[in-house]
Formats: structure tokens, C-alpha cells, sequence
């Protein structure tokens, strides 16, 4: 298990669009197991390939945490619908607001193996897939958001009884 660094809201690779991955390798490979060790390490559900500092059109979801998805070069098809909700990332911490999005999405993208597969999402799969893809054209969720930025506040840790 490798753990990656992840790049902060200010670090101007994130604002950077990223290039289409032609062919797998053991590098990307890596790269892909490391993005999962990564985002679960860090409680997310969704990591961006910029995130960690290369700019590749690849990111990973898991919105469950038995549902693990690596998209490859991802298009989104089509959208449908509108979901209003709380949002952040792992770039922003401490972080959240409000963002707007559709609430289905069918994309398309290329699997570990370069294979290609269609998945279609709603509510905070959907969500997450906007997100992550709009990371590889360089855009974060702060820009997208309705009203302020909020600070998370940390959830009182009860004492045991
Ligand atoms: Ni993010």
C-alpha cells in the first residue's frame, strides 16, 4: 500500500487540464492502486488522478465502500435530472457547500484493463462522477458552489459510557 500526497486547493496543477491515457502500464497500474489506497486512507469517495499530481483522465470512485470504479478517459454521455447537496473534496479540507448538479449520469469510460464499459449513476454516484471528471478539465467544486463556503465542524467525539 502506497499512500500518494494530495494537492491543495492553491496548487495551480489542479486548475490543469489532463491528457487522455493511450495504453496501460505498470506505472499506471501503480498509480490507479495507489489513487485507491489513497482515497480510502483519506475517507473520500472519489479521487482524481491531478489530485496526486498527474495530470492523467483517470479518477477512481467508491461511493459505498464496496463498490470500487476506475474510470479511464471518461465521457460523460448524457444527464438527466437535479440534485441539490453538500459537497467537498479531498483538495479543500475542512471544507463544504452547496453545488447543484444532475442527478443521473451515464458515462463512459475504459476500465484497468483499457476496456471499455458504460455505467450509469444517480444521487451520490452521479455526483461523484461529475465531480472527479471535472477535475481532469481542471475545475474544483469551489467554483460551482451557491453561496459560501462553509467550515466543516467536527463532530463532538462522545464519551463511553
Ligand atoms: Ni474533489
Amino acid at each position: 500500500m502506497a499512500l500518494r500526497n494530495i494537492r491543495e486547493i492553491g496548487d495551480e496543477i489542479l486548475l490543469k487540464k489532463c491528457k487522455e491515457v493511450t495504453q496501460m502500464t505498470d506505472r499506471t497500474r501503480e498509480l490507479i492502486a495507489d489513487m485507491f489506497d489513497t482515497m480510502y486512507e483519506a475517507d473520500g469517495v472519489g479521487l482524481a488522478a491531478p489530485q496526486v499530481g498527474i495530470l492523467k483522465r483517470i479518477f477512481v470512485i467508491d461511493t459505498t465502500g464496496e463498490d470500487p470504479h476506475v474510470f479511464i478517459n471518461p465521457e460523460i454521455l448524457e444527464t438527466s435530472g437535479e440534485q441539490c447537496g453538500t459537497e467537498g473534496c479531498l483538495s479543500v479540507p475542512g471544507k463544504r457547500g452547496m453545488v447543484t448538479r444532475p442527478n443521473y449520469v451515464k458515462v463512459k469510460a475504459l476500465d484497468e484493463n483499457m476496456k471499455e464499459f458504460v455505467l450509469e449513476g444517480e444521487e451520490l454516484l452521479a455526483r461523484a462522477i461529475l465531480h472527479e471528471n471535472d477535475h481532469l478539465n481542471g475545475i474544483l467544486y469551489t467554483t460551482k458552489v451557491e453561496g459560501e463556503l462553509e467550515d466543516v465542524v467536527a463532530e463532538p467525539i462522545e464519551e463511553e459510557k
